[in-house]
């Protein structure tokens, strides 16, 4: 199991303080969302961010959610800023591309997970199960922090399972908390991307203790 903070809803002038919090408090892999302004309806980071990241938390991964149709700009943007790992949604690219940098980012020594929007069916991934390393199962449409969990998720996760096996971990990001983490663990989720819960709270270590309890339980 392994929790992935979002670090969507940290004020960005706290940026580097919060991130230490939470490695202070044990977490190894941060979870960086790039929103494009067209395929989702919001701007947020860059690339940039990822390579500060690097510089200054060299041990620590950093898993780029790509919420973008620009794979030909920003693919190779993240790469070169030093992205451990980089999550293609599976609606932002045509399959013969998807293909392409999948191999692509592999040849560049980068794991590659591929994300599926609430409304995409998991049969899709029947053709990736061998080519990638992780899945994302979005439990909100993508676009903002801070939204309610669909509950529809769960059976999707189970889904999901059937069709890639055990060698690929699901990981869900959307509504994360301590409720919806047992349910989707439940449901056979492995990685856990929290928001909200963990930095809009009063304590960053005192919420990600709250939610390890929950999927360890
Ligand atoms: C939504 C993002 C999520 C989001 C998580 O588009 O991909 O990573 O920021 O935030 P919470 O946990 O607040 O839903
Ligand atoms: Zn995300």
């Amino acid at each position: 199991m392994l929790i992935a903070p979002s670090i969507l809803n940290i004020n960005n002038l706290d940026l580097i303080k919060d991130i230490q919090v939470a490695a202070d408090a044990g977490i190894t892999r941060f979870h960086i969302d790039i929103m494009d302004g067209h395929f989702v309806p919001n701007l947020s980071l860059g690339p940039q961010v990822v390579s500060d990241f690097k510089k200054a938390f060299p041990d620590l991964e950093a898993e780029v959610h790509l919420m973008s149709d620009n794979p030909d700009d920003l693919v190779p943007a993240f790469i070169k800023a030093g992205a451990d790992l980089i999550l293609l949604h599976y609606e932002a690219i045509n399959e013969e591309d998807l293909s392409k940098w999948i191999a692509f980012l592999h040849a560049s020594k980068v794991k590659v997970g591929l994300v599926l929007n609430p409304d995409t069916p998991v049969s899709v991934l029947a053709k990736y199960s061998a080519l990638i390393d992780q899945v994302l199962i979005m439990t909100v449409y993508p676009g903002f922090g801070g939204q309610k969990f669909i509950s529809e998720s769960c059976s999707k996760i189970e889904e999901a399972k059937k069709i890639i096996g055990d060698n690929v971990p699901i990981e869900v990001d959307g509504g994360i908390n301590d409720e919806t983490a047992q349910l989707t663990k439940k449901a056979g989720a492995e990685i856990f991307v929290a928001g909200s819960y963990l930095f809009c709270q009063d304590s960053i270590p005192q919420q990600i203790t709250k939610l390890r309890q929950s999927i360890d339980e």
